[in-house]
Order: C-alpha cells, then structure tokens, then sequence
C-alpha cells in the first residue's frame, strides 16, 4: 500500500487556513496543522476530525515570528513526515501599530515573510524528495497598498502608516516576490511555487473599526469560500506543471499584479535580504 500524500497548512487553526486542511484532509493527504498554539491547534483537530471522520491529522506547534522556533519546528517535520507534497504558507498577521519580535525583527515582516521563507527553505529538501510537490502562498491583492522600500526593510522611518494597512499589504507583495523567486530557483526540480489572492474573507485577520464591522461583514466572504483557491492550487492536477503564477477566484491572474510584483531583480534582490536576516547564507 502505497503512503497517503502529505501537506502542512500553516495558521491552520482558524479562518482560511482551518478551511484549506480541512479540504486536503478530505481530499486523502494527511494533514500537519501548524499553529502557534497547543490548544487552538486542537480544537482545530476535534473540529477538522468531527467532519472528516478518517482525516489523517498531526498537531505541529510554531510560532512563525520566532526564527529559533521556525528552525525547531523544520527538524520536527523533518522527523514526523517522510514526505510533504504540499506546503502551504497560510499564516499573516495585520497589526496597526509598529512591533518587534523578542528577536528584534519588526513583526509583520518576521511572521507574514520571513517566517514562511525560512520554513520553506528548511523544508526544500523534503520537498525535492517528494516531487513533485507543491509551494502554495496565500498572498493578497493588498500588496498593491504600498511600495516596497529594501532599504527600510524593517518599517523603521515609514513605520507601518493608516491602521497598518499599508506595511501588511507591502508584507503581501513580499510573499509574491518570494513565490517568483523561488519557482525560478525551483525550475525543473518538479516542486512548484504559486501565489494567490483568496478573496475578501469573514476571519479573525485585522479588525476594521467596531462601528463599521456590520458594514464590512456583509462584503465579505466565508472561510470556505476563502479556502477554494487555495485547495485549487494545492491539488489541481490540471497545475502540474504550473509554478510562478499568482492565482485569484483559482484562475491565473498575473495580469494584476503591480509593477513591482512584477520586478524580478526586486525580487532577487529581496531573497538576498531575507536570506541575511534569516541567517541562510
Ligand atoms: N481574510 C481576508 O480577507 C484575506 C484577504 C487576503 C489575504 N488573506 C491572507 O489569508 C491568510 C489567512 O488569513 P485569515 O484571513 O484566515 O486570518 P486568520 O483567521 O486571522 O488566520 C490567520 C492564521 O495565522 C496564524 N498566525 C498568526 N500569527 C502567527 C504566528 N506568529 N505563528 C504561527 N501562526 C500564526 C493565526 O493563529 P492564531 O489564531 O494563533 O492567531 C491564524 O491561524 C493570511 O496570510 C492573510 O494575509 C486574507
């Protein structure tokens, strides 16, 4: 009998990522929920098991702003799966105001980009040995909302501006810098990269104003909905052979990316730098 194929789904416990493992857990993969949280993690496992009864589910525990703990949880993978055919980088924050780490790294760069950098970059060679498998990264089309500056990387002199819309949207455009950079690095190894845009969803990501909430909410979208891109470009045989490409309602749509999402010296150049941050080179 041949082994189930595998996935991990980080920030897996709530919103579009509880929707996205719980979709691959009924599609047949087991399952690894990484969450920063022991016990939301389980209750995303009771929550997952009561409506999938054969899910095949491992609880993996990582807080993703912290680079020691990212490193902890890869050799934990490392020796929990000999497999992973898709990896999907799910977990973001969106704060208002300017943070830093206990690592001294602002924290929606730590979380939303370097966090994921390092996991995947961790996890490659498992990836190379299961290929063909799949890099999935939930973007957003907020990557619009600023431009990227690499020498204020940190937020330091813009910090993050309005309700810290425009640091978490240029938070976004990293993660599709980083999908383009690493499907060119990945060309030919049978592991695909792929971005995406889940639509406007309903979950616990930022809070617009109180007096505002019902008016937003009824704009927006259900976890479920939220999920499909994501499982499209998780699974869909039809994308075998499909990498670099930003997704959105799960059809291509590199058409809308901005010019600088477009940029591949930026993004070159971004690689570069997280790589240094990270402690990769
Ligand atoms: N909702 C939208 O309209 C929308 C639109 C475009 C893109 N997105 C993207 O979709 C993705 C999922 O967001 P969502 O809307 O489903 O929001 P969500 O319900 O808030 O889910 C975010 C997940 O990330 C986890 N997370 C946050 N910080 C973490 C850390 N340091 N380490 C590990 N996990 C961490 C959260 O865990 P905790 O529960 O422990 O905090 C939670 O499980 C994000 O990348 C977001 O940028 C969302």
């Amino acid at each position: 009998m041949t082994a189930a194929p595998a996935a991990i789904v980080t920030g897996a416990n709530s919103g579009i990522g509880l929707e996205t493992a719980r979709g691959l857990a009924r599609a047949g993969y087991r399952t690894g929920l990484l969450c920063r949280n022991q016990e939301r993690a389980e209750i995303a496992r009771a929550d997952i098991a009561a409506s999938v009864p054969d899910a095949q589910l491992e609880t993996l525990l990582c807080d993703l702003g912290l680079q020691a703990d990212v490193r902890r949880a890869a050799a934990d993978i490392d020796a929990r799966f000999d497999r992973l055919d898709v990896l999907v980088n799910n977990a973001g924050v969106e704060l208002q105001r300017r943070e830093e780490t206990a690592e001294g790294i602002e924290t929606m760069l730590a979380v939303n980009h370097l966090g994921p950098f390092l996991l995947t970059n961790l996890l490659l060679p498992l990836l190379r040995r299961s290929a063909p498998s799949r890099v999935v990264v939930v973007a957003s089309e907020a990557h619009k909302f600023r431009r990227l500056r690499l020498d204020d990387i940190q937020a330091e002199r813009r910090g993050y501006g309005l309700l810290g819309f425009p640091r978490y949207g240029e938070t976004k455009l990293m993660n599709i810098l980083f999908t383009k950079e690493l499907a060119r690095r990945l060309e030919g190894s049978g592991v695909t990269a792929n971005c995406l845009h889940p639509g406007s969803i309903r979950s616990g990501l930022g809070s617009p104003p109180r007096f505002i909430r019902p008016l937003v909410g009824l704009f927006l979208r259900s976890p479920e909905a939220g999920a499909r891109t994501s499982l499209t470009v998780a699974t869909d045989p039809a994308l075998d052979d499909v990498s670099g490409v930003y997704f959105m309602r799960s059809k291509p749509a590199d058409k809308r990316l901005s010019r600088q999402a477009r940029d591949d010296d930026l993004a070159r150049a971004l690689w570069a730098q997280s790589e240094a941050l990270v402690g990769l080179t």
